[in-house]
């Protein structure tokens, strides 16, 4: 099995998702899965025109040049792709929605009614990778995802296949904590779950409803994040200003 992740965070490596993705993919690889993270960050992936030359010149085929050329093959051969981002203003970060609307070429023109009565554009290909979602954001609780959660299951939708997984980390600047001697026990049982997670979703395609429950848990008590946030704020800033 062949999972690959898109990883839009801006930080590049340096970020809180990739954190969660290394995870999901040691479990993933325990369990036998060949996987890849690529980096949007690190990639030349200019805009969609919004012209639908991949639909009408060249059929199948973006008119732009750049490393989407070597990203869409690798896309399609995927059996899981996992789309990996923080939450930015409510939403996915710019780099993320670039790169989805570059999946255009994957898709026909030609309209069609779903099996629910709604329309999408129909199936170029016959198979499409399933989609996984992992999402950290740095504000506490669940709410935060209330715009990707529906919008990645619509996404599966539009694109033939199905969301079989969604991973969404509430308070995700604690993982800038791991060297602290209170928080790395915390953040190493999360890690663990992580990792349950990629291995349940080579072997069952799916994550168990313990597993879901269990990932959605505070890692710290909101108001706890909340005190030590706002004091790490406080001497970030100072420090900045004392330099
Ligand atoms: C421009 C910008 C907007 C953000 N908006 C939100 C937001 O709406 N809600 C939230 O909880 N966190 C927000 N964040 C915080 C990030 O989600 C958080 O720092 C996350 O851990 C970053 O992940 P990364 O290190 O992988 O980039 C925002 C960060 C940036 C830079």
């Amino acid at each position: 099995m062949k999972i690959t992740v898109f990883s839009g965070s801006h930080k590049g490596r340096e970020g809180n998702t990739i954190l969660m993705v290394e995870e999901f993919l040691k479990g993933a690889e325990e369990a036998g899965a060949e996987t890849e993270n690529i980096i949007l960050a690190e990639k030349d992936i200019k805009s969609c025109r919004g012209k639908f030359e991949c639909w009408i010149k060249t059929p199948g085929r973006c008119t732009i040049r750049d490393d989407m050329d070597e990203l869409l093959p690798r896309f399609m051969a995927s059996d899981i792709v996992v789309f990996a981002c923080p939450v930015y203003f409510d939403n996915i970060p710019s780099k993320m929605k670039n790169f989805i609307e570059r999946l255009a070429p994957v898709l026909l023109p030609q309209f069609e009614e779903d099996e629910t009565g709604e329309y999408r554009h129909a199936k170029r290909y016959e198979k499409y990778p399933k989609f996984v979602v992992i999402s950290n954001a740095g504000l506490p609780g669940q709410t935060n995802f209330e715009v990707e959660r529906p919008f990645f299951r619509r996404l599966a939708r539009t694109f033939h296949t199905e969301l079989i997984a969604e991973i969404y980390r509430g308070e995700g600047e604690v993982f800038r904590g791991q060297k602290n001697i209170m928080l790395k026990p915390l953040i190493g049982k999360y890690k663990k779950l992580l990792r349950s997670a990629g291995k349940e979703i080579v072997e069952n395609q799916a994550l168990s409803e313990k597993t879901i429950k269990d990932l959605e848990k505070p890692i710290v008590p909101p108001s706890l994040y909340i005190k030590f946030g706002n004091e790490e704020w406080d001497r970030l800033i100072k420090e900045c200003q004392n330099e």
